[in-house]
């Protein structure tokens, strides 16, 4: 079993749409009894909440529900239990190194390192409009087949 845990500040935007996004992908694949899909926030006030509304619209436009998730804070145990540790960005990545035992750093990395051509990080849509949300899909469907293309090869 292959284990992603996928990060943003509040669980609420960027890291639930990449866990639905992805979790779609696997399903696809066939893959669902061999990889295990979870997102976390680096803070807590959304614990508990669903998707921000504008994250759950912009994904159900493609396909994909989110309506099912709820918030929850990154804890020390994740860092144990994933194999791939995703950070939207590099706020969030800095948070979670903070937190991290040393010799589980490696698992902690920014996501969008398995979409090259795009840019490194995943932007915050909380305080902007509609059209960042679309565009926090656009990178997360990319990023979400080149993990899925790293983890077939190197992992299973
Ligand atoms: P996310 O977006 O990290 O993609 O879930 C945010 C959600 C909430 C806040 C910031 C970003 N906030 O400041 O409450």
């Amino acid at each position: 079993m292959v284990r992603v845990l996928f990060v943003c500040l509040g669980n609420i935007c960027r890291s639930p749409t990449a866990e639905g996004v992805f979790r779609k992908l696997v399903l696809e694949s066939g893959l669902q009894e061999h990889i295990e899909i979870d997102s976390a926030g680096t803070h807590a006030y959304h614990i508990g909440k669903p998707p921000d509304a504008r994250a759950q619209s912009a994904a159900r436009q493609r396909g994909v529900d989110l309506s099912a998730l709820r918030g929850r804070q990154a804890m020390p145990v994740d860092f144990e239990r994933f194999d791939y540790i995703l950070a939207m960005d590099s706020e969030n990545l800095e948070h979670l190194l903070e937190i991290c035992p040393v010799h589980y750093a490696p698992k902690v990395r920014l996501f969008m390192e398995y979409a090259p051509h795009w840019p490194p990080e995943v932007p915050d849509p909380y305080f902007g409009g509609a059209a960042g949300f679309d565009r926090v899909l656009d990178m997360i469907e990319q990023a979400a087949a080149g993990l899925l293309e790293s983890i077939r090869r190197e992992r299973l």
